[in-house]
């Protein structure tokens, strides 16, 4: 298995989470190896490879990751190739994060230049800082000075990363505006005309949260500086069902050997959260609409945990009260609204399909315990 320098140390097998070029090195060994198209100035693949390496190519045995909506991700191709930069905006779990990093680990090979956005992040962490000691020695030299990963995406003419910015102050956000219009860092300290000039292949792919501070509060000046993609949560059940599947395979890990996936009680997870996400019930009944975030990850991460309570308190089938319990236990206890509304969808929706599905049935017997 591969492994960058930086984890010579540590077998891969035991890092808790592996950056998409490590966990896809394989992958984008083969997607190198057969991409006959042209490249754009600074990228390892083509645009084609890329767009198979994210929507999966069976012919090289490259794995779909991102479902749903495949025009998206030819549109954020193409912007990544121009001069603007890429903001993915969208409600939480909507694989915001997940995009960003995979597009960086195919075009550039490194997902690991990443600003991430807090209420704290400032212009250093944008542009540079100083080793103080030997800013005070040397002077201001390369050696004393510490890249961004921003900084080190323009000199390399890779791609950077920036997370959750909408949660940046908007003057610190402002930082960008002549980065990315100049493509050029000034560095004063060095000399009043000092600066570092971004090589091709630099750009830049920012995720916004919905639920965060609003994307309206972004300076207009920076907003012409992106081109704006709304993730949607995935709309089709049978595509949900497909990910949570793989998903939980991939979580579950040596495990999945000793467990049972019944996949009527994938759909019915995939069935629950499409129906309070929407708002509606598939007859068309209106529903209240938790607070809770209903997103495919968290789809991923109930099945995940009531998968734990089959193996390891179960017999190793996963059941549709393993569902209720995880569901109403972890996401709905602490939000009293969100109980209210929840009775509301037992009562109403699950209460009918209860009397002709054994599934139902017992997810609405393990749901009245709370
Ligand atoms: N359309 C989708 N295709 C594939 N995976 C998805 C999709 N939607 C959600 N997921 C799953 O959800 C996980 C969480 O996504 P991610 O962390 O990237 O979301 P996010 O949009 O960045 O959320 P947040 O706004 O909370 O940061 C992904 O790793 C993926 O497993
Ligand atoms: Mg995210």
């Amino acid at each position: 298995m591969h492994n960058n320098s930086q984890h010579d140390a540590i077998p891969t097998q035991h890092i808790l989470k592996l950056s998409a070029e490590q966990k896809y090195h394989d992958e984008l060994q083969r997607l190198k190896e057969h991409d006959q198209k042209r490249k754009p100035q600074g990228w390892q693949l083509s645009a084609y490879a890329v767009r198979d390496f994210i929507l999966g190519n069976p012919q090289l045995n490259i794995q779909k990751k991102f479902y749903g909506d495949d025009a998206l991700v030819d549109r954020a191709l193409v912007t990544l190739m121009g001069n603007q930069g890429l903001m993915l905006v969208g409600q939480p779990g909507t694989a915001k994060s997940m995009l960003s990093e995979l597009f960086s680990a195919a075009i550039s090979g490194n997902s690991q230049l990443t600003v991430q956005g807090t209420a704290g992040t400032t212009e250093d962490h944008i542009k540079y800082s100083w080793n103080y000691a030997l800013l005070l020695s040397e002077g201001p030299t390369d050696k004393s000075l510490i890249p961004s990963p921003i900084y080190f995406a323009m000199q390399q003419g890779k791609l950077a990363r920036f997370e959750e910015i909408t949660r940046c102050p908007p003057e610190i956000q402002d930082v960008l505006v002549s980065l990315l219009s100049e493509k050029q860092m000034m560095i004063p300290e060095m000399g009043q005309d000092f600066s570092v000039s971004a090589q091709h292949g630099f750009n830049l792919i920012a995720t916004a949260n919905l639920r965060d501070r609003g994307v309206h509060e972004m300076s207009a000046a920076l907003k012409r500086r992106f081109n704006f993609e709304t993730v949607k949560p995935i709309q089709n059940r049978d595509f949900e069902a497909e990910l949570v599947q793989l998903q939980l395979k991939q979580q579950v890990g040596d495990l999945f050997s000793e467990l049972t996936v019944p996949p009527q009680v994938i759909e019915l997870l995939v069935t629950i959260f499409n129906e309070l996400r929407t708002g509606q019930s598939l007859q068309g009944a209106n529903l209240k609409t938790p607070d809770a975030v209903m997103s495919t990850a968290e789809a991923v991460n109930i099945a995940h945990a009531a998968s734990l309570q089959a193996i390891y308190l179960g017999n190793g089938v996963l059941q549709a009260e393993h569902i209720a319990q995880q569901l109403i236990g972890v996401v709905f206890k602490d939000n009293p609204e969100d109980a209210k509304r929840l009775r509301y969808y037992l009562d109403s929706v699950v209460k009918e399909r209860a009397r002709k599905d054994k599934d139902w049935k017992a997810f609405f017997d393990a749901s009245r315990e709370f």
